[in-house]
């Protein structure tokens, strides 16, 4: 039994409907990854699971019981937290008050707490009285993951934790995964780097246009199979 499921979950803008019956699972202490081009509809899907889109009750599974209309603070309080893309960060917040903010609605014991998110990103701990908008990029990111961590997440939701960072930056956030992973905790990565996303996970998914074009085991997709979920089957192979 999978820990988590979405079953033919699907998301509306007004009119504009952006998911089309979104199948995914992941299972307790898996990775899995979400891949897909702009607009395909990846963040839309984070939304939805993270309650800031309201959902049919039976369209996200948790745990066994239907949380699809379940708002952003009862997701949370079950266990499930965000890195939201763009980051988000109180930009008038030290970075310990940020990271603060991580556990106000789920007090729970577990391995995260300041001191542990210190060790996972020690870069933290020298700034923890800086406010956010003076550090660097990659080290906000580091306080946006910490702060989800802060709940200390059964299920852990990144989107596009890597985005606009320098590759040396990226892997000093993705090396803390192991560690992450090792709490415990499910780990969604939304990633439009397809090396990190396969690197990262045990499981893929592709999304094109709304839709989950390709699923499978990261380390038995092919480039020209990726290529095709990506960006549509016509589409020259470059
Ligand atoms: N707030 C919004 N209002 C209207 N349309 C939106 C909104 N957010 C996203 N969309 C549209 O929904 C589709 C999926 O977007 P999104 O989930 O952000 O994709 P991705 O994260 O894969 O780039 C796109 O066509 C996008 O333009
Ligand atoms: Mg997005």
């Amino acid at each position: 039994m999978a820990l988590f499921e979405t079953r033919g979950l699907t998301a509306f803008y007004g009119d504009f409907q952006a998911l089309f019956g979104v199948d995914i699972t992941v299972d307790a202490g898996e990775t899995i990854a979400i891949i897909g081009a702009n607009g395909a509809g990846k963040t839309t899907l984070m939304r939805s699971i993270a309650g800031v889109l309201i959902n049919e009750p039976d369209a996200i599974v948790f745990d066994n019981e239907p949380i699809g209309r379940l708002s952003s603070p009862d997701i949370l309080a079950r266990g499930i937290a965000m890195v939201p893309e763009g980051r988000r960060l109180f930009p008038s917040l030290t970075v310990e008050e940020n990271l603060k903010i991580g556990n106000y609605g789920r007090v729970v014991d577990g391995v995260f707490d300041l001191d542990s998110i210190y060790a996972l990103f020690p870069v933290l701990a020298e700034r923890r009285r800086s406010p956010a908008t003076a550090l660097s990029g990659g080290q906000q990111q580091m306080v946006a993951i910490g702060r989800a961590l802060m709940s200390n997440p059964r299920l852990l939701l990144c989107d596009e934790i890597s985005l606009g960072l320098a590759p040396v930056v990226v892997r000093d956030i993705y090396a803390a995964f192991p560690r992450i992973r090792a709490s415990g905790a499910a780990i969604v990565i939304v990633e439009q780097d397809i090396a990190q996303a396969l690197k990262v996970s045990s499981r893929v998914y592709c999304m094109m246009e709304g839709r989950v074009t390709l699923s499978g085991r990261s380390d038995a997709l092919t480039r020209d199979a990726i290529h095709r979920a990506y960006f549509g089957a016509d589409h020259e192979l470059a």
